[in-house]
């Protein structure tokens, strides 16, 4: 495990999800996050937890690949408990975004369960951009499953991996 003390002054924050896949508008939230933090981990949680389409070799590869260039970031999987890992991590933070008030609820029932599980990691929540506000994997996931075109929503790297899973070809795309 890693002491903060031991890191000195550098702020690292997790920012997990399960990235099935990950979108324009996780992204963002990355890109932004980078300005608060020294260090970003992104922490793609473990197949234990959701029924995914990538796997999570696929879902870290993509991550990896999408996030490349971008100083400070590090991708990691993580299994289990959130906070366990950030613990691990050294992080002082967990880095989350808010789409519309409906993720209201349910973060604020996480942040409150991640503090009482571990009282000196914060959770800091960034609005999504308002061009990805409708976003999620699953949408992303149904409509390329379909056909549909999700161009501007997702990396590249990430719409050839959808097309290829869904075995759609350029010509049969919307
Ligand atoms: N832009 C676009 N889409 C976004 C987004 C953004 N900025 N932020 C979230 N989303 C999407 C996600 O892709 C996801 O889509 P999907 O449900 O259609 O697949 C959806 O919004 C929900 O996102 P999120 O709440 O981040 O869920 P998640 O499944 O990606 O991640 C974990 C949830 C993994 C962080 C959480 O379950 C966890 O911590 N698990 C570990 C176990 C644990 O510690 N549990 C106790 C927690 S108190």
């Amino acid at each position: 495990m890693i002491n903060p003390q031991e890191v000195g002054a550098l702020r690292v924050a997790v920012y997990p999800g399960t990235f099935d896949p990950i979108t324009n508008g996780h992204l963002d939230v990355i890109k932004r996050s980078c300005k608060l933090f020294d260090r970003i981990i992104i922490g793609v949680a473990g197949d234990n937890y959701k029924n995914t389409l990538f796997s999570l070799e696929e879902r870290v590869a993509l991550v990896r690949e999408v996030t490349r260039g971008l100083e400070g970031v590090e991708v990691k999987a993580f299994q289990g408990l959130l906070m366990d890992f950030v613990r691990r991590e050294g992080a002082c933070a967990v880095v989350r975004g808010l789409r519309a008030v409906s993720d209201f609820e349910y973060e604020f029932q996480m942040s409150i369960m991640n503090k009482k599980l571990s009282e000196e990691v914060e959770t800091v929540f960034l609005m999504t951009a308002t061009e990805y506000s409708f976003l999620s994997s699953s949408i992303i996931r149904q409509v390329a499953s379909l056909g549909g075109c999700i161009r501007g929503l997702v990396p590249p790297a990430v719409e050839r991996a959808l097309y290829k899973k869904f075995n759609l070809t350029e010509k049969s795309k919307l």
